[in-house]
């Protein structure tokens, strides 16, 4: 049947879907650096846990993923009615937009974000406001927050795709005076030297939301989870597919989750990465944010000693057509000069930088 819009919703006639980066195909052997998966493999206790939930697949999954919201609320010293677990923490964001917006109940966002929120926003029919940053390092202008007139607020942090970490201070006087809902997105907050749990005791107009894809290495597997205040947890939860996490799901992230030797030891790994490469980079003067994630974004600087779009667009496919993928943000002025490359392991950013020197030196006459 050919697509026929007078049978559609009018949120998706008008809807534009969320672009991922590049995933090639498996036997397509590729430095992957665009989407800020881990380089290192989940906990070897991961495959034990799967194979065994193998043998119970007939039955469907716990709905609450119970053990792990007992494992989360520990971890993070809250109870368990303050926990959520998602399919991703893309099903938690979604899961917001359904509950706390909607035609008459805006949608706001620091442009740009992860564009996913307006991917969401839209799909609800939801009107979007774009805040601007307040300068070019990416810092939050509360006030503008405050004032936008949105009922949902998503605020990215540490922020993609700078890496900029934002204090409590800085979130605390938007929750504090945010006539609606915060959701504070912490995707990378595991790589990060501070995050916004503290202030989920003060404030309950909030909600952060973490993901097991990046620091736990489970991308594939796609577990998120949400924390709040009570009340917002069981409005999530109610409008929550009831069975989201299947099975092998859930074990395999309760057992990524209690290897916290591995988790940290990895973690430790690519904040070392990052380091070393951000330390280079900045010795050949190229402007790269502090990041608190696994991933630089920086502004490449030619062998002319030139930088913007052109520049930024030239490294982007010297280094695809040399089997290194990284992720190029056009659309905005504050990324279009720049690049996001996500942190491999040692080898990835050996082979990254030989590259990169390539690249970067004149050629000789
Ligand atoms: C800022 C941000 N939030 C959320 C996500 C989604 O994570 P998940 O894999 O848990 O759905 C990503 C993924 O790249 C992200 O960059």
């Amino acid at each position: 049947m050919s697509r026929n819009a007078k049978y559609f919703s009018r949120n998706i006639v008008s809807h534009k879907p969320y672009l991922p980066g590049i995933q090639p195909a498996d036997e397509e052997e590729v430095i992957k650096l665009n989407t800020n998966e881990n380089p290192y493999p989940p906990s070897p206790h991961v495959k034990d846990a799967v194979l065994a939930e193998l043998e119970s697949l007939r039955l469907y999954p716990n709905p609450p993923s119970g053990q792990l919201r007992k494992a989360l609320s520990d971890l993070h010293g809250l109870n368990q009615d303050q926990v959520i677990i998602g399919n991703g923490s893309d099903d938690i964001l979604n899961l917001c937009t359904r509950c706390f917006a909607d035609a008459s109940l805006s949608v706001g966002m620091l442009e740009p974000s992860y564009s996913l929120y307006e991917v969401i926003a839209s799909l609800q029919g939801a009107a979007l406001h774009r805040i601007p940053f307040a300068d070019d390092s990416f810092s939050i202008d509360p006030q503008a927050v405050i004032d936008s007139g949105a009922n949902l607020f998503f605020i990215t942090s540490p922020h993609a795709p700078s890496g900029r970490e934002y204090d409590q201070n800085c979130l605390r006087r938007v929750v504090e005076s945010f006539d609606g809902i915060v959701v504070i997105d912490e995707a990378y907050a595991d790589f990060a030297t501070q995050n916004a749990i503290g202030l989920l005791d003060e404030f309950h107009n909030l909600i952060i939301t973490r993901t097991l894809s990046k620091s736990y290495s489970l991308a594939g597997m796609r577990v998120g989870y949400g924390l709040g205040s009570p009340e917002l947890v069981s409005v999530l939860d109610e409008a929550r597919e009831v069975y989201n996490v299947d099975r092998l799901a859930q074990a395999g992230a309760w057992a990524a989750l209690t290897d916290r030797a591995y988790f940290k030891s990895t973690c430790a790994k690519i904040t070392e990465e990052r380091e070393k490469m951000r330390s280079l980079l900045r010795e050949w003067s190229w402007k790269t944010c502090p990041s608190g994630a696994n991933f630089l974004f920086t502004l490449p600087v030619d062998s002319h000693g030139r930088t913007g779009q052109e520049v930024a667009v030239n490294l982007y496919e010297y280094l695809a057509s040399r089997k290194i993928l990284t992720r190029h943000f056009p659309r905005h002025e504050l990324t279009s000069s720049y690049l996001r490359i996500s942190i491999g392991n040692s080898r990835d950013m050996d082979i990254l930088i030989e590259r990169l020197i390539e690249w970067k030196t004149p050629e000789q006459p």
